[in-house]
């Protein structure tokens, strides 16, 4: 799955602009600069499949990515940005939630959360969304390469209980590194169990 053809096919600004639902789809959702794109060039093998950047908000729409004709994964624009427009943050999330409420296809939302930083109200009112529209969706810690095993461990047990509260949430949090590579199989043995045979 990983090892075949991985293409960019479409761009999504609005609703009304969403390709058909085809393949089984993952979605990728966090806050900006979490790292959403750099995990899903991680996951793929690519370098710059996906557009990564220090600067938060640099994913402006929803991207989708076809692997092998089997699975697409859809890099999401961050949210939490406070630098964005009050208006456009709205519309933003709008269109966010209509998409991962309705897709037919979806099977699964990668929820990124930074392990260097406390879990902010925004994460936890988009798992509360979550819950309530019963869209299944398992955490992932970023950015392990950046944070001592003492303070890691420390978050991924705030995390773990944090998860066991929601219960549209998958019970495994997997740490990762998109730097490194660490739990990068973990995460691609998830998606594999998503894809079409
Ligand atoms: P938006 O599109 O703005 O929502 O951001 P994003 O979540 O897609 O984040 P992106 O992948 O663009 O990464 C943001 C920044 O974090 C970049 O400077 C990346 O190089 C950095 N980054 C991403 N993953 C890792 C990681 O595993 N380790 C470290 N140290 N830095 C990372
Ligand atoms: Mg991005």
């Amino acid at each position: 799955l990983f090892a075949g053809p991985c293409d960019f096919f479409h761009g999504a600004q609005q609703l009304e602009q969403l390709p058909d639902p085809g393949e089984p789809e993952v979605a990728f959702a966090g806050r900006s600069n979490v790292g959403k794109s750099s995990l899903i060039n991680a996951v793929t093998g690519r370098r710059s499949l996906a557009r990564a950047s220090s600067e938060p908000g640099r994913t402006k729409q929803l991207n989708f990515f076809n692997l092998a004709n089997k699975l697409v994964l859809v890099d999401m624009p961050g949210y939490g940005f406070a630098k964005a427009a009050r208006a456009v943050k709205e519309d933003w999330q709008e269109m966010m939630f209509s998409y991962l409420r309705g897709r037919p296809n979806l099977r699964r939302v990668i929820l990124l959360l930074d392990s260097r930083i406390e879990t902010k109200a925004s994460d936890r009112e988009v798992m509360e969304l979550f819950d309530l529209a019963a869209i299944n969706f398992q955490v992932v810690l970023t950015k392990c390469d950046s944070v001592k095993p003492r303070a890691e461990k420390a978050r991924y047990q705030n995390v773990m209980e944090e998860v066991g509260r929601h219960p549209a949430a998958h019970p495994v949090v997997i740490p990762t590194s998109s730097e490194t590579g660490r739990g990068i199989p973990e995460l691609r043995a998830e998606l594999a169990g998503f894809a079409q045979p």
